[in-house]
């Protein structure tokens, strides 16, 4: 052990571009690669972000284990030395998904955290990188904080950091590299899957694994969730290794585009529709860092507005956490469908619209307004953490389909919802609810809405913003005459751009989206995404609600299909992007 730390100060100058988007910055890996720009990133992070001071000051760091993630994570632990940290928390080589750094920031206290990946973005030489940073309640940074940082980044004239070699953390160990400092490498899933079963009732979800019928299965999709599903799945409820997939991360995730939606994860979807009687019950999936999450029944889809409502619906009678807890409000990003504002008002609960990105869920679930949230972006989770959490939303969803199986087939000798199957399981006993008519139950109660997301991805940058803001000056705060007028659609109604204003802390987040809604309550709204890598992406969000039940079963593209046409014919996308079609429809 040294005694005393070395500096090295090392002149550098500012990277115009390294402004962080949506959730983080995210850019290319060659980007990355260039000489200083994480360390300039990093330098500009820690000066306006600094250790407390008078307490040991803690920093968690760990991601999705892609591309480049090896050398950065190196130089966080090195810099954070040099700007005063005095203890590292570093989950074993390097890997930490998303929603266990929010854990384990708030079971240790933190100060801070620096999440290495670019989400459901592909990894590899060529792909993408990202860096993010969260605060002490173990949220994403607002937006504030990572403009202050931006700011200092431009003036950069140089940057400190330890002069040491790198450390091992390809074990779990505790490292005393100077006298008062700390590397503590951790297993990466222990905090994370205690937190679980603090929230669930784990033998109530063992029960459903023991029922003869019920068939699950899962796609971490070389992502970072692998070994916390082989925890949960297999050595905690006894699922057979075979059900769940490419459970070992890979820094390119296998060439796979590591996002849980029906494009991407079409080997789980092929599954899951399968004409065959080995088709799962349940089928899901998580995004690269674990955030996002997918779930699909038995030749059905859950769209994530709906998963979000019917969590908000039955968490505090299916699950411990919120029977004891409560559900005290929810909220939703305003490109979401509102699924769960319906929910809310049965229940007699607030509901909010915020921004996209989880950012904005922080500050509410701090003071005590939401308990519950999503967005449709494959994201869902609670006040248990301060980001989405991808398992977390499967074991909710494992816990309503336990609990509506125990309510309809009960297990001989129990009349509690927990008790696990005994030995002579009956046929009728082995039986499951499916997740069909799970959501058939909540559209008959709710209603449905239709909902599809447009994203017009990899547009020119100049064309995207110019398409966004001519539709914005034609279109805002008309009335609803001229509306039909420019539309040339009887069923326009009103249009605006969602300005925020954080209704905790007053902080102003303007031009969220354009929202056009028509005379029957059907909407579409449009954005431009902040998690680009490079280019623009369009993301035009579509919905329309029934109550009809006759028509719960049709198709999302034949129901949309007249607001499309008015939002083609309006924008005149095709014209300016030279997009025939959509690049991805989810
Ligand atoms: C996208 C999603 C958004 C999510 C974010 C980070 O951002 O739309 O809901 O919070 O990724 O996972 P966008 O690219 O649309 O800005
Ligand atoms: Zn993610």
């Amino acid at each position: 052990m040294a005694s005393t730390l070395s500096l090295k100060t090392v002149p550098t100058k500012p990277f115009p571009d390294a402004l962080a988007g949506t959730s983080g910055l995210r850019k290319k890996v060659p980007v990355f690669m260039q000489e200083n720009y994480v360390e300039n990133w990093l330098e500009a992070l820690f000066f306006t972000q600094p250790p407390p001071a008078g307490k040991e000051s803690i920093l968690v760091t760990g991601g999705d284990g892609r591309f480049y993630s090896e050398v950065v994570i190196q130089k966080v632990m090195k810099m954070a030395l040099a700007h005063g940290y005095k203890r590292i928390i570093v989950g074993k080589d390097g890997i930490l998904s998303t929603p266990s750094v929010s854990a384990i920031i708030r079971e240790r206290k933190a100060d801070g955290g620096v999440i290495l990946t670019a989400s459901h973005n592909p990894g590899g030489p060529t792909q993408d990188f990202g860096m993010k940073y969260n605060i002490s309640s173990g949220a994403p940074a607002p937006e504030g904080v990572m403009h202050a940082q931006y700011e200092h980044s431009q003036k950069l004239t140089s940057y400190t950091i330890a002069d040491v070699p790198d450390f091992d953390i390809s074990k779990v160990q505790t490292i005393i590299p100077f006298s008062g400092v700390t590397i503590e490498i951790i297993d990466p899933c222990d905090i994370y899957i205690n937190l679980m079963k603090q929230i669930f009732n784990f033998d109530l979800i063992k029960s459903l694994f023991q029922r003869k019928h019920f068939k699950f299965t899962f796609d971490a999709l070389h992502g970072v969730t692998g070994p916390y599903a082989l925890r949960l799945f297999h050595e905690e409820f006894g699922c057979p290794v075979e059900c769940l997939m490419n459970c070992n991360p890979l820094p390119d995730f296998g060439g796979l585009h590591p996002d849980p939606n029906q494009v991407y994860a079409h080997t789980l979807v092929e599954r899951m529709y399968a004409d065959s009687s080995n088709c799962p019950d349940f089928g899901a999936a998580c995004d690269g860092d674990g955030d996002r999450n997918m779930i699909l029944g038995n030749h059905c889809f859950v769209n994530p507005a709906d998963s979000l409502a019917i969590i908000a619906e039955s968490a505090s009678e299916c699950i411990p956490f919120f029977a004891r807890e409560g559900v005290k409000g929810v909220a939703r990003s305003s490109p979401t469908a509102p699924c769960v504002d319906r929910v809310a008002a049965a229940k007699s609960i607030p509901c909010y619209e915020t921004p996209t990105g989880w950012k904005f869920f922080g500050n509410l679930m701090d003071a005590g307004k939401i308990s519950i949230c999503g967005e449709e972006s494959f994201g869902t989770g609670s006040i248990h953490i301060r980001e989405k959490d991808g398992l977390w939303a499967v074991l909710c969803w494992l816990s309503i389909i336990a609990h509506e199986s125990n309510k309809r087939y009960p297990l001989s000798g129990s009349s509690s919802s927990s008790a696990a199957p005994s030995s002579a399981d009956s046929s009728a006993e082995g039986k499951v609810v499916s997740v069909q008519e799970i959501m058939d139950e909540y559209w008959t109660k709710h209603g449905k809405y239709f909902i599809q997301r447009h994203d017009y991805e990899g547009v020119d940058s100049t064309k995207a913003h110019s398409l966004y803001d001519t539709l914005r000056d034609t279109l805002a705060g008309k009335s609803e005459e001229e509306l039909k007028k420019i539309t040339g659609d009887d069923n326009a109604k009103s249009c605006d751009v969602f300005n925020y204003t954080d209704p905790v802390d007053g902080s102003y987040s303007p031009n969220n989206g354009i929202r056009f809604k028509f005379v029957d309550g059907s909407r579409f709204v449009v954005r431009l995404s902040g998690t680009s890598s490079s280019g623009a992406t369009i993301r035009v969000y579509y919905e329309k609600y029934s109550d009809d039940k006759a028509q719960f079963h049709k198709k999302e593209a034949e129901v949309l299909e007249p607001l499309v046409a008015t939002f083609s014919r309006v924008s005149k996308i095709r014209e300016i992007t030279g997009f025939e079609k959509p690049t991805v429809i989810t």
